[in-house]
């Protein structure tokens, strides 16, 4: 079990942002201008205002994303790259503006190394299957962390079955911060793939993938970063990471569902073999030979999902105009105002208490399970995840099948964290009577 966290060190710092003190003219996020953008968060649940604290599982759209898929639907459907009609073409403009504008947000070198995918999920599976089937060998070894979401773990264990390699495991300390002496040793000339989460769902824990990518090359091994947690919280620069692949997920940097991204540097995925056959991913079918198409569309087989990318492009788009160097200040105000709340709290136990974290509260109170501090907490208007956070080996680690999880976004204020401590008073009242 972990101890209590006494001492709030929250780093002012997400992956590669820079400090708001050194930016000296960085102003602060307007949060009610912020709040307007949402027609979600401006409702009443169990007739108490919404208090949305689960943007970790999905954020909230805002009204810039909602019209881009109004007018999407409305004026421009149409299947993509495949008509010479006016409706097609605009429907492939939009989609591939999009994939355009999600390469300048992570500043990937060209728009070839932008693969859309349903989600992080997918594109993690789709680098498992594709390069990992074709570069790994029986004796060859991926490397992963203890605190990766099960999306980052079942594709290299399904990997590591299909091709006799062996999967090992960073673990991480008590306070929720990653092993780096363990992973050092554990690097070594067999290891093929380095798989590790930016930010953890479950902890909050930031991880220094910089340094992690640097040591992998070192021993000769590609990076695959799960960016899903990190991308809606602060810059992510993939070329200033220097990572092989980054991998996030559209809902949850404020667009839609069933959208996500692939990042890959060019020389790799070109040498990749396609994943997923079917239409658009070829330039020529016989029954004899088919030609693939360039990149990306050689991983991108079948009729995407076009409004899903066109939306994800106006969610980039929204959160750039915010700055994600802002939103990552606003975050760590709110997480080390909640950590000081909890801190305060002789029956709650904080998980992940890593100097560098992002605005997610993972936490039990004595006595009381999870599950029914969520459903207290939702009487009161106060939407939380709890469960396992499909990251069971961090569950494990601590000994606890669940915990209770509050996440943050831009649109969340203090007086909404404030509002959560007052309800979990009812939680005590109601179980502790
Ligand atoms: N991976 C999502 C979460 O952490 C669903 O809640």
């Amino acid at each position: 079990m972990c101890q209590r966290f006494v001492v709030v060190r929250i780093a002012h710092q997400l992956m590669n942002a820079p400090r708001a003190s050194a930016q000296g003219a960085l102003s602060p996020l307007d949060v009610e201008a912020v709040r307007r953008d949402f027609p979600a968060l401006h409702q009443q649940v169990n007739d108490r205002p919404l208090v949305y604290l689960d943007s970790g599982a999905s954020s909230q759209k805002p009204e810039q994303v909602i019209e881009a898929l109004n007018n999407y639907e409305r004026h421009d459907h149409s299947n993509v790259h495949r008509g010479v009609h006016t409706l097609s073409q605009r429907a492939t403009e939009a989609y591939e503006a999009s994939r355009t504008k999600v390469q300048q947000f992570i500043n990937a070198g060209s728009v070839k190394e932008v693969v859309f995918t349903r989600g992080t999920t997918e594109a993690i599976n789709l680098v498992a299957q594709s390069y990992g089937r074709a570069n790994l060998r029986s004796d060859d070894e991926v490397l992963i962390t203890e605190m990766e979401h099960h999306a980052n773990i079942v594709p290299w264990q399904l990997l590591c079955e299909q091709t006799g390699a062996k999967l090992k495991v960073v673990p991480f300390d008590d306070t929720g911060v990653l092993e780096m002496s363990r992973l050092k040793d554990q690097l070594t000339e067999k290891t093929r793939i380095v798989a590790v989460t930016h930010v953890s769902n479950a902890l909050g824990t930031v991880n220094p993938v910089g340094q992690i990518i640097q040591l992998a090359h070192d021993a000769g091994a590609v990076v695959l970063v799960d960016g899903a947690q990190a991308i809606p919280h602060g810059p992510v620069d993939v070329t200033a990471l220097e990572c092989d692949f980054y991998t996030f997920s559209g809902h949850k940097v404020y667009g839609p569902t069933g959208i996500g991204v692939l990042y890959g540097r060019e020389f790799l995925l070109e040498a990749m073999p396609p994943w997923q056959g079917g239409g658009d991913m070829i330039k020529t079918v016989s029954f004899d030979e088919t030609t693939y198409n360039d990149l990306p569309y050689k991983f991108e087989a079948g009729t995407p999902h076009i409004a899903g990318a066109i939306g994800l492009g106006a969610a980039v788009d929204y959160v750039a105009a915010l700055g994600p160097d802002r939103i990552a200040v606003h975050e760590h105000q709110l997480i080390n105002y909640a950590t000081e709340r909890a801190n305060a709290e002789k029956d709650m136990q904080i998980f992940g208490q890593a100097p560098d974290k992002a605005g997610i509260l993972s936490f039990v109170l004595d006595g009381i399970h999870p599950h029914d501090i969520g459903t207290i907490l939702d009487h009161e208007g106060v939407a939380i995840r709890t469960g396992h956070h499909c990251a069971m080996p961090v569950m494990t680690h601590y000994g606890v099948s669940a915990t209770a999880r509050a996440s943050f976004g831009p649109y969340n204020t203090i007086d909404e964290i404030d509002v959560l401590f007052r309800a979990m008073e009812k939680v005590r009242e109601m179980f502790r009577q």
